[in-house]
């Protein structure tokens, strides 16, 4: 396990997940009932932006870094005002997210298997009553746990694609997982190196029987060693989220040195 988030924490890949993540749980706020949150690969959960790892990479510095300034509304604008809230050298990873956006009634369970990262986030975690670390497999994590009691909430699969069959393990977990609770909300990341890899894994997700799902992918202009191109699969996506991602995207793109046309946000099955 040599994957270490800190190095690509707030890069352009993030920014359009953390934005994604705050709109469904904006959307999940929405009813009054509680809802759960379950991020299978949570990472530290704050990340040092002047640390070692960040400057090394200048990913931040590309990605967060060109959105400092920027002004929106939506849960875009509430994702820069919960980024801002950290101050300039710090950046808040999903489950820090997550944790700002729970209510009261509301609960996140966070698995990460590196132990450091799990310490780092079990202590960024204290303050918040309703969110457990958990340090181990995301995956299995995920099998106990699901079908939440709640019956509505959102499961975060987010893994380093540093193992070649990652498309197959993430593939198998999100079938089990929307075997036992397929009224949830998902989102599902991955990069888009392997672009076969990444067209049968949509199949297995539909395979599953998922009947509204749509697909978000990103690139941005980049030096070839660096990932430049991503994706996210949602799956259940909440009402008016097409849109809003759609609108997101135009704004994000640009600033971040997005690709010519290479941001789209697109329904697979399903639609509004
Ligand atoms: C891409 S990072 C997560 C970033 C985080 N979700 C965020 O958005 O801020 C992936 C994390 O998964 C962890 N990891 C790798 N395999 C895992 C597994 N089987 N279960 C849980 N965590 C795992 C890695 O240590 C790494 O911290």
């Amino acid at each position: 396990m040599n994957y270490r988030h800190a190095f690509h924490a707030g890069n352009f890949a993030d920014a359009v997940k953390h934005a994604a993540l705050t709109a469904v749980l904006l959307y999940l706020s929405r009813k009054e009932a509680a809802f759960a949150v379950f991020d299978s690969h949570a990472g530290a959960g704050r990340y040092d932006l002047k640390g070692r790892e960040a400057k090394k990479t200048g990913e931040a510095a590309a990605g967060v870094g060109k959105l400092r300034a920027l002004k929106a509304d939506g849960a875009l604008g509430a994702w820069l005002d919960l980024v801002r809230g950290e101050g300039e050298d710090t950046y808040p990873g999903s489950p820090l997210i997550a944790a700002k956006l729970l209510r009261p009634q509301d609960r996140l369970i966070a698995a990460e298997m590196h132990p450091q990262d799990a310490q780092t986030l079990k202590e960024t975690l204290a303050q918040f009553r309703k969110a457990r670390v958990v340090e181990g497999d995301g995956y299995r994590m995920l099998a106990a746990n699901l079908p939440p009691p709640e019956r509505r909430g959102l499961v975060l699969i987010d893994p380093p694609f540093e193992e070649d069959d990652e498309f197959e393990q993430m593939g198998r977990a999100f079938t089990n997982a929307y075997r036992r609770f397929a009224t949830g909300v998902y989102l599902l990341w991955f990069p888009l190196k392997d672009v076969a890899g990444a067209e049968r894994f949509m199949g297995e997700v539909l395979a599953a029987g998922v009947t509204k799902a749509l697909r978000i992918d990103f690139a941005v202009e980049a030096k070839e060693e660096k990932l430049s191109a991503a994706g996210l699969l949602v799956v259940n996506p909440p009402f008016g989220f097409f849109d809003e991602m759609e609108k997101n995207l135009s704004v994000l793109s640009p600033l971040l040195g997005g690709a010519a046309g290479a941001a789209k946000v697109s329904w697979i099955v399903g639609a509004e």
